[in-house]
């Protein structure tokens, strides 16, 4: 069986789209931005209700007040650390303590990137999945564009800043989801490695 770094089609494509740490600087190829954001909203929907939005971040001082406002929700969420992981257990698994411990200080998203702020229509609470479907469309239309790109799930808390709301424009209705982040590759994009489960494990051949 062809191993995951020399296939083609989408399981090629989402080898690539690893989640980025870092972005280079300079201008994004003319039209990807475009290109990703279409892809979103070309993405399947539950009976079509489109109920996601899109606010593309490019500006450098609006992207910079999002990173604050990022690591603004990160802070809070550190703080009530507790109480939400006596609400939720899971929050004290090995995986999930290693990876906020990861982003417990520093930013939590990188600098020179373009963030894609997904919004839900809060007339669909069933729509989540609507938007991780517009998420990863995103995602591997940005590898297929050549760039690198991170989902970010704090831009959640940003709905509950209000000068945030106001600043990209979230109409009344909506609330702001995990989005994505793509900029330039620090190096080229290659099929990434992390293990992941077996077929074995993850599927039930019947
Ligand atoms: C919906 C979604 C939201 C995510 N949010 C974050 C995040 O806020 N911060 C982060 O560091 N990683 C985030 N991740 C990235 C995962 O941690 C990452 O994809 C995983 O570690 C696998 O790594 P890889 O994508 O490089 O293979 C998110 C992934 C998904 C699918």
């Amino acid at each position: 069986m062809a191993t995951i770094e020399d296939v083609s089609g989408a399981l090629g494509l989402l080898a690539r789209t690893a989640h980025a740490r870092a972005f280079g600087p300079g201008p994004l190829p003319p039209m990807a931005l475009r290109q990703i954001v279409d892809a979103g909203r070309n993405a399947p929907s539950l009976f079509n209700t489109q109920p996601v939005r899109f606010v593309v971040v490019r500006d450098r001082e609006k992207y910079e007040r999002l990173r604050a406002g990022c690591n603004a929700s990160r802070d809070t969420f550190m703080k009530l650390r507790g109480l939400f992981g006596a609400l939720n257990p899971r929050l004290k698994q090995p995986q999930y303590e290693a990876g906020l411990q990861r982003q417990a200080t520093g930013d939590v998203i990188p600098a020179d990137g373009v963030a894609i702020v997904v919004l839900q229509d809060d007339a669909y609470p069933e729509s989540s999945e609507a938007c991780a479907c517009a998420l990863m469309a995103m995602a591997l239309e940005a590898t297929s564009c050549g760039l690198a790109s991170q989902f970010t799930s704090w831009t959640r808390g940003l709905s509950f800043q209000k000068d945030l709301v106001a600043l990209l424009g979230v109409p009344k209705g909506f609330k702001i989801f995990t989005s994505i982040i793509v900029g330039n590759p620090v190096e080229p994009l290659t099929a990434r490695r992390k293990e992941r489960r077996s077929l074995d494990d993850a599927v039930r051949w019947l």
